[in-house]
């Protein structure tokens, strides 16, 4: 295992499966253009490769598949099947939902037994006008077929002032009636919003005011959450639990464990650095020639991550999926 002086290492892996996305959402993407798949997106049996010697040359236990939108890719399949036998603790997938439906039997298959959806809003007009793409009706019965088929389900929402700040509460009302863990993400400047610094103050909502928003309305403790967690954890008794990623206002880089893979070969360390390390010429040797070599450039990644806290990145998130 490779530690640094903090005494972080790498334990969380997330692998962006795709670039390409079906939605456009306003904290993404500018311009409101969909995503493509990169021209040199690696092959699933390449990528499950990376992953198990990922797993071995750093200590890797828990997977989140991200993207862009891992469901729009043709690789999830091969890749699922490819990973369930690594002895990961943890595999997950982050979608945006809206081929849920039509995916579920692949997920249930590889025995994925947790999911995450992004949504922001359960408004359908103010959907269009975040997402830009996708219907919100088709999240909806997605998620609700994944809750029947059993799996666990947590929802992400970014609440920004004047787009969603108002369903903050018809979404935390849903997520308790229907059994999902809601998690507040705080607005986090990637992309076009680590360089226009007032449209992101204009549309940042940190904790404090969001707990104080909820207050009003429920009674919440705080809840335990395990020591590397991103997202500070609370329950309102007899109800559920949401939480809240207060990347802003209360930073984990002190105990990120986390490491990014692009699919496109891309390690990063760290989503606030703009350095990266490519790792897809090593996924054609053998463990014995590869392995040295990318605890090189773990060790490398590993010194990108920031001391304290999240500065901004020139990264955008659809590439390397949050
Ligand atoms: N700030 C905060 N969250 C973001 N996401 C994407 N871009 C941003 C951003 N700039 C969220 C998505 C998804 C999760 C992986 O990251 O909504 O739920």
């Amino acid at each position: 295992m490779i530690v640094d002086r903090q005494g972080r290492s790498f334990r969380n892996l997330r692998v962006s499966l795709t670039a390409a996305c079906n939605y456009a959402c306003t904290y993404c993407v500018p311009d409101g253009k969909r995503l493509v798949a990169a021209q040199d997106e690696l092959s699933a049996e390449a990528l499950v490769r990376a992953v198990a010697y990922l797993i071995e040359a750093a200590g890797i236990e828990r997977l989140r598949i991200t993207g862009g939108e891992p469901l729009v890719s043709p690789r999830l399949e091969p890749f699922l099947q490819g990973v369930r036998d690594l002895g990961l603790v943890e595999i997950g997938i982050t979608t945006n939902g809206q081929l849920l439906a039509r995916k579920l039997p692949i997920l249930i298959d590889a025995g994925l037994h947790r999911l995450n959806v992004s949504l922001d809003t359960l408004d359908a007009g103010r959907f269009r006008e975040i997402a830009r793409g996708g219907d919100l009706r088709t999240v909806l019965d997605g998620l609700q077929q994944a809750r029947a088929a059993g799996l666990k389900i947590k929802l992400n929402m970014v609440p920004m002032r004047g787009q969603n700040l108002d369903q903050v509460l018809p979404m935390l009302e849903y997520s308790l009636e229907q059994g999902f863990e809601l998690r507040f993400i705080e607005l986090m400047r990637m992309g076009h919003l680590a360089r226009d610094a007032s449209a992101f103050q204009q549309r940042f909502v940190g904790i404090a005011e969001l707990l104080e928003l909820i207050g009003r309305h429920h009674a919440y403790v705080q809840a335990d959450a395990p020591l590397d967690a991103t997202a500070l954890r609370y329950e309102i008794p007899g109800r559920g639990f949401f939480g809240v990623i207060a990347n802003e206002s209360v930073p984990f880089c002190r105990t990120c464990s986390r490491l990014r893979l692009s699919s496109t070969g891309w390690l990063h360390g760290c989503l606030s650095s703009t350095n990266r390390h490519y790792i897809g010429d090593l996924l054609d040797k053998s463990r014995d020639e590869a392995l040295p070599a990318l605890q090189q450039r773990l060790l490398r990644a590993l010194a990108d991550k920031q001391e304290v806290a999240f500065s901004g990145g020139a990264t955008i998130m659809k590439i390397i999926g949050g």
